[in-house]
């Protein structure tokens, strides 16, 4: 397989999709305080897609190859955790960071877009590492354009967040997407320049970089799911679905809550 360029047509269902995630992360947002649960904002977002947005929570039994089918609507990943952490019944506590990572489907096609929230008043280091991962996430999107390379993707993230001491997880990284949630290219978070896959207009991908406050290192807890730092420091992620434009990008996953680019 290889890289779809999405018809002027798609590109307008993908920036439904976009919004309506992203409108997720908006509707959420006054939920994430201390003492709710995470399964009880599973359930919050559940709803909305499914009733309100009239979409498809696409986590909900996705089970790509090897994978137990996973069991919720949205993902919910709390200090250490580093991504595809599973709502629970545990309360969240004031102090923690937690993302949330949304993604939707409407009329075939997909929106993926993952915010960092604060629980109470985090550490000032728990915020620093949320505060330079959105701006690493940044630094990759503006990397885009056609004739780049992903290459220069990754390594605008990659050479921002080391000098600062932090770790690029390396396991994961953003994807294509469209009318599958992951589809080609992959799209590493670390990199050399004017290496990989040249980006042309009408590819339309991820960027959702995992900064670790320690090393790089990750490993899986025995629920198939769950993705913990080995060291058990601190891990932060954002992520925005991209459209290569013929100048550059557009971020499609944007709505009236969306923080204002840096
Ligand atoms: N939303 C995640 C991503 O950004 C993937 C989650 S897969 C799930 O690619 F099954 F855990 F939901
Ligand atoms: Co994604
Ligand atoms: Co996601």
């Amino acid at each position: 397989m290889s890289v779809s360029i999405k018809t002027p047509e798609e590109i307008r269902k993908m920036r439904v999709a976009g919004r309506l995630t992203s409108e997720v992360l908006d509707y959420i947002t006054p939920y994430v305080k201390a003492g709710v649960t995470t399964n009880e904002l599973d359930k919050l977002c559940h709803d909305l897609i499914v009733d309100v947005q009239q979409a498809i929570p696409a986590p909900l039994n996705y089970a790509p190859g090897g994978h137990t089918p996973y069991p919720k609507s949205i993902c919910s990943s709390i200090n250490h955790q580093v991504c595809h952490g599973i709502p629970g019944d545990k309360a969240l506590k004031n102090g923690d960071i937690v993302n949330l990572d949304i993604t939707v489907i409407k009329d075939g096609y997909h929106g993926d877009s993952s915010r960092m929230f604060f629980v109470g008043e985090p550490s000032i280091q728990a915020r620093r590492l949320c505060e330079v991962t959105w701006q690493a996430m940044w630094r990759g999107i503006r990397a885009v354009r056609p004739g780049a390379c992903l290459g220069d993707i990754g390594h605008a993230i990659q050479s921002f967040v080391e000098p600062l001491g932090y770790g690029v997880v390396r396991e994961f990284c953003g994807h294509g997407i469209g009318q599958r949630f992951h589809e080609e290219p992959q799209v590493l978070h670390y990199g050399r320049p004017n290496t990989g896959m040249k980006l042309e207009a009408g590819m339309t991908f991820t960027i959702e970089p995992m900064i670790n406050a320690g090393k790089p290192d990750i490993k899986q807890l025995g629920d198939g799911w769950t993705v913990v730092t080995k060291d058990h420091s601190l891990s932060a992620q954002y992520e925005h679905t991209i459209l290569v434009t013929d100048t550059g990008f557009e971020v499609l996953t944007v709505s009236d809550g969306t923080p204002p680019p840096p």
